[in-house]
C-alpha cells in the first residue's frame, strides 16, 4: 500500500472503494493518499458532498480492492472508515497542490444532474474537502499461480497472524 502512495504507476495507487449504498453496493476508483503501517490505516481524499459520504455515515464498514497484475495478487481490505472535515483537515488541505484543490469545489455538487459537462464551475473550497481514514480490519490476498493458487487471510484481531484459505 505504501508503494501505491509513493508511485503513481503502482496498481495499489488506484484501489476500488466499495460501500453499501441505499440502493445496494457501490464501488468506485479512488487515489491512495497515505498509508500508515503502525496504525494500520490508509487515507483517501474526497468531496464531502459526494454520495460515498452518505453511504459511509450509514455504514462505516467498507472494502478496498486492488489487482496487482505484476505480482498476480488480488488484495481485498476490509476497513472501517472515519470521515474528517472542517478544521480537522487543515493540515492535509495545506498539502493539496493549488491546482488539485479545485476538484473539491465543483459547483453544483457531485452527482447533480447538469445540462452539459461545461455547465460546471470549480473553485477550491476547503469546506467540501474530506479525508477518509480507513482502519484496516482484515486483509485477504489471492495469488493465482500457474500450478497452485494461494489464498490467505490476515486479521487485526489475531495480531495480523495469517491463515491459509482454500482458494
Ligand atoms: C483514476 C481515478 C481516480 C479517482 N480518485 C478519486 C479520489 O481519490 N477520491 C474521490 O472521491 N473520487 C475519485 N475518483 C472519482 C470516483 O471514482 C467517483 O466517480 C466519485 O468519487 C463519485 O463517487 P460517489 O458518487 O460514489 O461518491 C477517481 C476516479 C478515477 C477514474
Amino acid at each position: 500500500m505504501g508503494r501505491g502512495v509513493a508511485d503513481r504507476r503502482a496498481a495499489s495507487r488506484h484501489p476500488a472503494l466499495a460501500t453499501t449504498g441505499a440502493s445496494g453496493p457501490e464501488a468506485r476508483v479512488v487515489v491512495l493518499r497515505a498509508a500508515n503501517r503502525s496504525l494500520s490505516t490508509v487515507t483517501i481524499y474526497t468531496d464531502l458532498r459526494s454520495a460515498k459520504i452518505n453511504d459511509l455515515k450509514m455504514e462505516p464498514c467498507a472494502s478496498l480492492l486492488i489487482w496487482e497484475q505484476k505480482t498476480k495478487l488480488q488484495i481485498r481490505l476490509r476497513v472501517h472508515v472515519e470521515i474528517t472535515s472542517g478544521n480537522a483537515v487543515a493540515e492535509p488541505w495545506r498539502r493539496v497542490p493549488n491546482a488539485a484543490r479545485k476538484v473539491y469545489g465543483n459547483h453544483p455538487a457531485p452527482g447533480t444532474i447538469i445540462d452539459q459537462p461545461e455547465h460546471l464551475t470549480s473553485e477550491a473550497n476547503r469546506e467540501a474537502f474530506a479525508v477518509l481514514t480507513c482502519r484496516i480490519i482484515e486483509i485477504e490476498t489471492l495469488y493465482l499461480g500457474q500450478n497452485l493458487h494461494r489464498r490467505a487471510k490476515f486479521c487485526v484481531d489475531s495480531n495480523w497472524m495469517g491463515s491459509w484459505l482454500a482458494p
